[in-house]
């Protein structure tokens, strides 16, 4: 049962529960994009995400890689484990889309021969600006070993991911992942969703991410209600 407000995300509200180690995390229908220059809404946005989010955590969970994801209160509400965030967004890259095309000469839709890792800090206030092992241990975020761990496990989830994904249809440009320690041990935490991920669908090359919303694409619903459809089918039965 969700208590109080802890904080509120740009697009997700986390509660405490009455175990202080458990939250509970509440997926909005609410859009922003470029710095929060942008904002909109999109009906069930949240609920689509969320689904896609628990399927994808439950099966990286059976593939071993230890997430925050305990279970769902309700068809947006997710509960939780609390643990520490470690402010780095990681970002594994396949296809070339988005920030790299732009920092770097590098043409959109180029296919990386290896991904392509980035860290970002995650920190509106700067910016997110870009993040190595040298600077975390210097800002005291985190240990090498940590780092390199954290490196490992998002190439491996990047593997599961773009073949899972695969099979649905899709090509897996980018996605963000977060971690956070828990009893010592990393494990992924916030979400993986249509929201933090490029989606391409694989036969038309069309965006079905929030690329939409950033770039006026079409209908951001209809588009998640297609990867849901598609991850998700059980929640159309
Ligand atoms: O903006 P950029 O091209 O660096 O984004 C790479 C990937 O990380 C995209 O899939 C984007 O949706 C995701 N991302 C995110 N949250 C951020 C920044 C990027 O989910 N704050």
């Amino acid at each position: 049962m969700k208590k109080e407000e802890l904080y509120s995300g740009k697009a997700k509200t986390i509660y405490r529960t009455e175990d202080p180690e458990k939250l509970i995390s509440v997926f909005r229908d609410s859009l922003t994009a470029f710095d929060g220059k942008k904002k909109s809404e999109a009906a069930n946005k949240g609920y689509y995400n969320a689904q896609i989010s628990r399927k994808l955590f439950e099966m990286l969970e059976e593939k071993g890689i230890p997430t925050h994801y305990l279970g769902m209160e309700s068809g947006n509400e997710m509960l939780v484990r609390a643990v520490e965030i470690i402010p780095i967004e990681v970002i594994p890259r396949n296809i070339a889309a988005g920030s790299i095309t732009r920092k770097y000469p590098i043409e959109e839709g180029t296919v990386f021969k290896t991904p392509v890792l980035v860290m970002d800090y995650k920190s509106d206030e700067h910016g997110d600006p870009m993040m190595n092992e040298d600077i975390a241990v210097a800002m005291g975020i985190a240990t090498y070993e940590e780092v390199a761990q954290i490196r490992e496990m998002a190439l491996k989830i990047n593997e599961i991911l773009k073949s899972y994904l695969d099979e649905k249809g899709f090509l897996l440009p980018d996605f963000k992942l977060e971690f956070g320690r828990m009893d010592g041990k990393i494990v992924v935490a916030d979400e993986i969703s249509c929201d933090t991920c490029r989606l391409w669908d694989k036969s038309t090359g069309q965006s079905m991410d929030k690329d939409i919303f950033r770039f006026d694409k079409g209908d951001l619903s209809k588009a998640y209600e297609e990867v849901a459809k598609r991850i998700v089918p059980e929640i159309f039965e």
